[in-house]
């Protein structure tokens, strides 16, 4: 941590539940999401694509038109699903994760517009594709905004959790496009780009594999073979450059986050994705591939779960020194609430024990001296006029100082006292009433 730092105090409430139960949950809940957004922005991309290539052979057109249809399930599940993790990350992380939004406020708020603007698209590009049969290429141009679109609004995401990481760089960060200048936002977004390209491969083969899919009514002019093939191409293809982009995402992180159970959990990962790769390339050699697709997506789920699990430890001990830092200044916040609620409660019973006509006296000076003189007129009128009215109606006199009227014209109206106790204002009858001014 530099001396530049900045360390806040931490907010003191109670988390609502147990921190593990809720780091739990937090993972889980953020991969069910992840998995959505992937399918959601690799559909979006392979749509694209193949559409693209159904220009030429248009049997493509049709595949590209049953991606399209997954494409805004899955974007209403990623949206949905996306709530819990948004909220568990709000209660383990707040002063973080509010930093972090406000550092890149502008593009933050952005995100609304924006992804409103990719779902519509979205919903446009599928509902039309009959509509525009005549007018593939601007049709296609929709498909390709939405994709844009879907292509940009990770940044956003990707630079809010990486800023969440580095509190010392919080002072030097200038809104959106300096914290894109954080090192490893970038190498983080190609991973999930890839991981995104990983997942819709597979689950092109997941969808296309299916006994009860009449494939060849469906999609004339296809071989089910050749797309299962091109789906574990594009997963394998992925994978392997992810081989370039982990490394890449760990050196551009400070080392400061390392554990041994954090690179034991990503070693973990890696470890049970190889033998999914190598299932692929099995499945690839295979005249009739789809058979091993349970076993390659069980082992890649627990490749994902592992990193997902790995990455959240880098944020526990990359964070760690700084939580302890505010927890320093919470307690030192608390130390100095406590005593200044003890000198203002030692001063209460100081005052409680003087006696009433002191206490009058003092409270008077407090509160009514700046308008109230003994003999002359000031902003109000002077005590010996006081003593004239209310000398024998002591109940009077502190009526009508809880709560003034409006009585003479030519004066302004007099502030009200509700604050004082019931002892001040017996002192105050007492001093006011009882002295000779
Ligand atoms: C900001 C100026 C101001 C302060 C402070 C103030 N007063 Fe007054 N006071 C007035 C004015 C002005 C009047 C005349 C109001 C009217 O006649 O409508 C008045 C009138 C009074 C009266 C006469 C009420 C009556 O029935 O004619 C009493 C008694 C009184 N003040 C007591 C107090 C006491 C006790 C305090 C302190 C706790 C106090 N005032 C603080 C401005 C003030």
């Amino acid at each position: 941590m530099s001396p530049q730092t900045p360390f806040p105090r931490d907010i003191p409430l109670p988390l609502p539940a147990p921190e593990p139960l809720l780091i739990v949950l937090l993972v889980i809940a953020f991969l069910a999401h992840l998995l959505f957004v992937n399918l959601m922005l690799g559909g979006s991309l392979l749509t694209v694509f193949y559409e693209w290539r159904g220009l030429r052979k248009p049997a493509y057109d049709e595949l590209a038109h049953e991606i399209a249809k997954t494409v805004t399930v899955n974007k209403s599940l990623a949206v949905v699903l996306g709530v819990a993790p948004l909220l568990l990350i709000n209660v383990l992380y707040t002063i973080y994760f509010y930093t972090a939004n406000s550092l890149t406020g502008l593009a933050w708020i952005m995100l609304i517009p924006t992804i409103t603007l990719a779902f519509v698209l979205t919903y446009l590009h599928k509902y039309s594709w009959e509509a525009m049969r005549h007018h593939k290429r601007l049709h296609l141009g929709i498909g390709i905004c939405a994709s844009g679109l879907f292509l940009l609004i990770p940044f956003v995401f990707l630079a809010n959790a990486t800023l969440m990481l580095f509190p010392d760089r919080w002072f030097s960060i200038q809104g959106f496009l300096s914290a894109l200048s954080v090192p490893s936002v970038l190498p983080r977004y190609f991973h999930f780009l890839l991981a995104s390209l990983g997942v819709s491969g597979l689950a092109l083969v997941g969808y296309f594999r299916r006994e009860q899919y009449d494939f060849e009514a469906h999609l004339p002019g296809l071989n089910r073979q050749e797309i299962l093939k091109q789906g574990y191409t594009l997963t394998l293809g992925a994978s392997c450059l992810q081989f370039l982009a982990g490394p890449l995402v760990m050196v551009t992180l400070p080392s400061h986050g390392f554990s041994a159970a954090m690179l034991g959990s990503i070693g973990l990962g890696i470890l049970a994705a190889l033998p999914a790769l190598w299932l692929i390339w099995k499945e690839l050699q295979s005249p009739l591939p789809g058979k091993r697709f349970i076993q390659i997506g069980g082992l890649l789920s627990l490749t994902v779960l592992l990193m997902v699990s790995g990455r959240h430890l880098y944020r526990e001990t990359a964070l760690a020194s700084h939580k302890h830092q505010m927890q320093i200044r919470t307690a030192s916040y608390e130390r100095q609430v406590q005593t200044a609620a003890a000198e203002a409660k030692a001063a209460e019973a100081a005052e409680a024990s003087l006696p009433l006509p002191e206490l009058g006296a003092k409270t008077f000076q407090q509160n009514c001296a700046g308008c109230h003189a003994a003999q002359t007129k000031l902003v109000g009128p002077p005590m010996t006029e006081m003593v004239k009215i209310y000398g024998s109606k002591p109940a009077d006199f502190k009526a009508w100082v809880q709560s003034p009227g409006k009585k003479r014209p030519d004066y302004p109206q007099m502030p009200a006292f509700p604050q004082l106790s019931e002892k001040q204002l017996e002192g105050l009858a007492v001093y006011v009433l009882n002295s000779k001014h």
